[in-house]
């Protein structure tokens, strides 16, 4: 088995990426707005979980330079390192939430933005069930992703092979749903990565409260 065999999916596509994900992101409207409501929403020194946190930027960072205490977890070793060295007011691991224990309402908020889509549908939620145990009822929880009807789907991203599952927005809404989450806002949107193999995708963030309303 080669190194690359032994790797997660996920982690073989964003080791390959690192900084040039989140060049080709920095951009999002939507994403600097999630970050804008969970800045005005959180009590000042909140501890947040960021799922799939990449190169640390923007989400660790701004959540970690309003003074909140943020730990990031990722699959892609080159992910983890590049955030390290760039967010050093955050803590940030290697690990695979597939796999990763959380302590019940540990967290103020949770957040994992377009980091459940090379995951299979069970997966995808038995982690967002996982996410909302891990936040304290009436905590928080950020969510993003490609809302499309496809499963296992293979294809390119930003040059990169890659195998993507994902749910229809209505069908992903009933899963956070379903996990005892109470939706509060979402943005349905296009947005066009700034990569010369990039296309255009649709992209959903949605704003969750662990409870009922
Ligand atoms: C599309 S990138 C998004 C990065 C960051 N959340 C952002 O929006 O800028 C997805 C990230 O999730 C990570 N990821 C994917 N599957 C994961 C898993 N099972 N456990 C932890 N991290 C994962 C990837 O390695 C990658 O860094």
């Amino acid at each position: 088995m080669t190194e690359e065999d032994r790797r997660a999916p996920a982690a073989v596509v964003f080791d390959a990426l690192g900084l040039q994900y989140e060049r080709a992101f920095a951009a999002s409207a939507p994403h600097r707005a999630s970050l804008a409501w969970l800045l005005e929403t959180l009590a000042p020194g909140s501890r947040v979980l960021d799922v799939g946190s990449g190169t640390g930027r923007p989400t660790a960072q701004t959540l970690a330079d309003a003074g909140h205490r943020v730990l990031g977890i990722d699959v892609s070793p080159v992910m983890v390192g590049l955030a390290a060295r760039r967010v050093p007011g955050a803590e940030f691991r290697l690990a695979d939430i597939r796999v990763t224990p959380l302590a019940e309402a540990s967290f103020d908020a949770v957040c994992a933005y377009f980091s459940l889509l090379q995951m299979s549908r069970a997966e995808q939620a038995a982690v967002v069930a996982k996410l909302a145990r891990a936040v304290r009822p009436g905590g928080l929880v950020a969510l993003a992703t490609v809302p499309l009807d496809v499963e296992d789907a293979e294809g390119l991203f930003m040059g990169q092979p890659v195998r993507v599952t994902s749910f229809t927005a209505e069908a992903f809404d009933r899963l956070v749903t379903d996990a005892g989450l109470t939706v509060l806002s979402e943005e349905r949107t296009v947005f066009t990565p700034d990569h010369p193999d990039a296309v255009p995708e649709p992209h959903l963030f949605l704003h969750a409260r662990r409870g009922a309303g």
